[in-house]
This record gives C-alpha cells, structure tokens and sequence, in this order.
C-alpha cells in the first residue's frame, strides 16, 4: 500500500520555503497547510507551494489530516510552538537549533517520547556531500583511528547577524546556536562526545552583542583531540576540516570544493561533491523524517543530536565565560 503523509509548515520564511519545496519531489508526503504570524507571507508560500494558509496556528495544528509538522520559525519560538506540536500527539521536524536551552529541548524530547512520536532537528550539514563522505571513509578506516580534528568555519556573515531576530541574542541565542551547532553536532557525529577544555571568544564589532568569532579546544571521549574556529568578521572566508589518523590524513574544504585523503606511502584519493552523488541534503533529511513517521525508519539524526549540539553550545559559552565576547581595545 502507498502511504502518504501529510505535513503542516510553520513559518513560511526562507528556510521553511526551501523545505517546502523539497518536499514536493517526494512522492510520500504533501504539503497540507501552512502558517505564518505574517499572513501574507503564509499566503505568497500558500499560492506558490500549492496549499492552504491557515490564518491561525491553532487551525493548522488542529487539522485532523495533518499528522506532522516543520517548524521554520525563529530560535527562541521552537520550544513553545514545537510543544504544542508535540502535546497534540504529532510528529515534528523542528529546524536547528532544537532550542535555546538545554532544559526546553530536554522538555522536548519528553513529550515527544510520551506521545510516542517522532522529534527531528535540522542538523542537516551531516548530509551535505563533503561532510557524508568524510563520515564514510573514517568509518571505513582509509586513514586508520582517527587521532586529531582541526575544523575552521570562516566567513563574513556580520551583516545577516545585524538584521531582525538574528541580531537579538534572546531570540537566536548568537553565532553558537544560530548557526555553530552545525559544526558542534558533525563533530560529536565524527568520534562522539567530547568536553569543552577551553574556549575564547572575541566581539570587535557593537553589534550584534554577542560573540562574532570564536576558538574552542575539545577533549574526546574517545581520546581524539581537536579544535574548533568559528568566525563571522572573516572576509576571506573559507572551510576546512582536516583529520589525522594513525594511517594518513583527511582534508575536505566543507560547502564546496573537494575531499581528499592520503595514506602514508600511497596515491591521494580526491572526490568532488558530484562524484559523491548524494540526494539534495534538506530534501533528504525530510525524506528520512517521513519514513521514519510512516515506517519506523532510523533517521541519519534525531532530536536528542539537536539536544546535544545546544548542551555543547552552552558548553562553550560557559567555557569562554558567559559575557564570552572579549571587546577589542579602542573599541571599533
Ligand atoms: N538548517 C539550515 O541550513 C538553516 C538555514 C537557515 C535557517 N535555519 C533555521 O531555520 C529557522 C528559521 O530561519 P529563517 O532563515 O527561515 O528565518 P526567516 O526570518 O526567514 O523566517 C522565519 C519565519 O517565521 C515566522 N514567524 C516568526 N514567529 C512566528 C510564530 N510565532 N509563528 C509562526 N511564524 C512565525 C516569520 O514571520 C518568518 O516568516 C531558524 O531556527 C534558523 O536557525 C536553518
């Protein structure tokens, strides 16, 4: 029998637009509805996806025929909006980070857990075609135990932080929730947990008020050391992940660009992302989170990855010391 599952969007914004037309290659789930607090862009998402606009978030999550959820709406509305998904007995694909705290994403994964349904957050980078394959060849062993991680996220993203509820760090909860739990989860999904061994922070600019670029070293459980550098102040941008095993080395360059690795006294192996071949990433993690509801499927990630990379953002936060932000001297 063909199952088709249909799903209600909140928050037609950008990211919840994309999702929602990456669901539409998928033949085992619909696009049913759609809610925004602003109404006309529930209606501009509603027309061009095809669907109804709800005009309230009650109606939408009322609808008897829709069963799960996509929650595109900003950080700090994920735990509120998400239980009320949640309570009604629904399934729900919550965008990262699952919450700004780690006890609402804790209360999260409780009520999904009584209600006995799905709860999924958008770690989506794993999926992204460099960060897949580097997954792969470890677990493959290509470069023996993996003994070091160094990974650098560097772009010049300020001005996106300056606007609307990015630039509050109550409502996105700053560059390490907002964006840096990515980085934050691939680790963990790369050798598993870690702890925090020191991290420092720096914040040039006024605005916005919270850490703009930040260094971490990590300690894990599996005895890999690693560091972390994060920026949004960077106009040189760039992406690179490079890992050092007992037998050789692994290097890839993140969005774009290639993967390569080296064993000692062997030929470099190098792929690009259209040799990996890998399925749209956002339209493969709902394609996960909709086999998982209608199949009992394992998805690649779930709500307790979305909880741990918040717990781990908080850790270094803590680390850095709250305020974090170190101000420049002769403050810009
Ligand atoms: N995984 C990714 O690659 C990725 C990329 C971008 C954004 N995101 C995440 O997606 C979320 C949304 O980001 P965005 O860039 O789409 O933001 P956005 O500002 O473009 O869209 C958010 C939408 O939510 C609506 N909204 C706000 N409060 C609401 C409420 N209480 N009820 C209903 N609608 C409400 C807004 O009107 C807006 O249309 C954030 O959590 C962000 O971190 C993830």
């Amino acid at each position: 029998m063909h199952m088709q599952l249909n799903l209600g969007l909140i928050g037609a914004g950008g990211i919840g637009r994309h999702l929602a037309w990456q669901l539409r290659p998928l033949s085992e789930a619909r696009l049913a509805g759609v809610y925004d607090v602003d109404p006309a862009l529930a209606q501009h998402a509603a027309d061009e996806l095809e669907t109804t606009a709800y005009e309230s978030l009650d109606a939408l999550l009322d609808a008897p025929e829709i069963e799960a959820y996509i929650l595109a709406t900003p950080p700090h509305t994920h735990y509120e909006l998400g239980m009320q998904v949640l309570q009604r007995g629904k399934h729900l694909f919550c965008e990262k980070p699952l919450a700004l705290t780690v006890q609402h994403c804790d209360a999260m994964l409780d009520a999904a857990q009584q209600a006995g349904v799905q709860l999924m957050a958008g770690q989506v980078l794993r999926l992204f075609p460099l960060f897949w394959q580097s997954k792969q060849w470890l677990q493959e062993g290509v470069i023996g135990e993996p003994v070091a991680v160094n990974l650098q996220r560097r772009g010049y993203e300020i001005n996106l932080f300056r606007e609307g509820w990015r630039a509050d760090p109550k409502q996105s909860g700053g560059v390490l929730l907002e964006m840096n739990v990515h980085e934050l989860d691939y680790l963990r999904w790369l050798f598993g947990d870690y702890t925090v061994v020191a991290a420092q922070g720096s914040q040039p600019y006024p605005e916005p008020n919270f850490t703009q670029h930040w260094q971490a070293t990590l300690q894990f459980e599996n005895g890999v050391i690693g560091s972390v550098e994060c920026s949004i102040i960077d106009p040189l941008g760039g992406y690179l992940v490079r890992i050092v095993g007992t037998e050789g080395a692994l290097e890839h360059t993140g969005f774009s660009g290639a993967i390569r690795y080296k064993k000692r006294g062997a030929h470099e192996i190098s792929l690009i992302p259209e040799e990996i071949g890998t399925p749209e990433p956002y339209m493969w993690e709902l394609r996960s989170f909709v086999r998982a509801v209608l199949y009992g499927e394992t998805p690649p990630f779930d709500g307790y990855d979305g909880r741990m990379a918040v717990a781990n953002a908080h850790a270094v936060l803590q680390a850095m010391g709250r305020k974090g932000a170190r101000r420049r001297r002769g403050q810009v």
